[in-house]
């Protein structure tokens, strides 16, 4: 059975939303899906008979809540750590839980949904995607406000490297993707009025598509998804 399992972190909208429905789109795909929003996913995943959703908070016992959906899975094929929390504020403003807030969801809680992970990749190997930002991204153009966002997706972007040089003799695979502007909730309450030159949907057919395939080449490579230049 070739069936895969392909999990995805932060489902009940915006890319992540969009990933799933992409990815399921294929009947041999076992799609996972999970967020806090247990409610939005079950309107968003309705009738689609080969997702499963769960609720799923990247800020408490993460690797408990982890660990308990995956143990009802076989294995898991593909990982895509998609999730993210975005905090717009003058740097002199940012709190302390702004900065632990952003460092939870779009770093730590990643971690350990990764070593929770990991035992279900074995032994056939698995590809693990995170999904970082073009602003953590070292020597792009940088936006004020952002410093916990950005600090926090660089070192996402830094995590895949030292995971895959740990790893590098298993065949479990883990790359970062740092997207550029895509027109979701997340960009529209961020940035009002913004207008980004990719939608959710299209930014979403580039990462199910890497997720499927990218590992075949490169591992530990973190990588810009972005029409800007350089
Ligand atoms: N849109 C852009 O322009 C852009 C650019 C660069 C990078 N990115 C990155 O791309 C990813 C997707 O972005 P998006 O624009 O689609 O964002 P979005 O519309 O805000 O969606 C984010 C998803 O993450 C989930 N999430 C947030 N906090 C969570 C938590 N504590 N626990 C579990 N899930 C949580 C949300 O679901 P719940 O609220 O249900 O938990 C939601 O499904 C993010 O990592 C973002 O940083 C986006």
């Amino acid at each position: 059975m070739n069936k895969k399992t392909i999990v995805v972190v932060g489902a009940s909208r915006g890319i992540g939303a969009s990933l799933v429905k992409l990815l399921a789109r294929n009947k041999e795909n076992k799609v996972v899906a999970l967020s806090r929003n247990a409610a939005e996913m079950q309107k968003q995943f309705q009738g689609i008979d080969n997702v499963d959703f769960f609720s799923f908070d990247l800020t408490n016992k993460v690797y408990e809540q982890a660990t308990a959906v995956f143990s009802n899975l076989q294995k898991i094929d593909i990982l895509i750590n998609n999730a993210g929390y975005l905090v717009n504020k003058p740097f002199r403003q940012l709190t302390e839980e702004d900065l632990q807030k952003s460092y939870q969801v779009n770093v730590f809680g990643v971690i350990q949904t990764v070593q929770a992970a990991i035992s279900k990749m074995e032994p056939i190997g698995g590809h693990i995607v995170n999904i970082s930002s073009m602003g953590g991204f070292q020597g792009t153009v940088k936006f004020a406000g952002l410093t916990a966002y950005s600090t926090s997706k660089a070192a996402l972007c830094s995590f895949t490297e030292l995971f895959a040089e740990e790893h590098k003799d298993s065949n479990i695979k883990m790359n970062c993707l740092c997207l550029g502007a895509a027109q979701t909730e997340m960009l529209e309450e961020a940035f009002p009025g913004y207008q980004a030159p990719v939608s959710a949907e299209k930014m979403a057919e580039f990462i199910a598509d890497f997720a499927e395939k990218g590992h075949q080449w490169i591992n530990g490579k973190i990588i810009p998804i972005s029409l800007s230049t350089p």
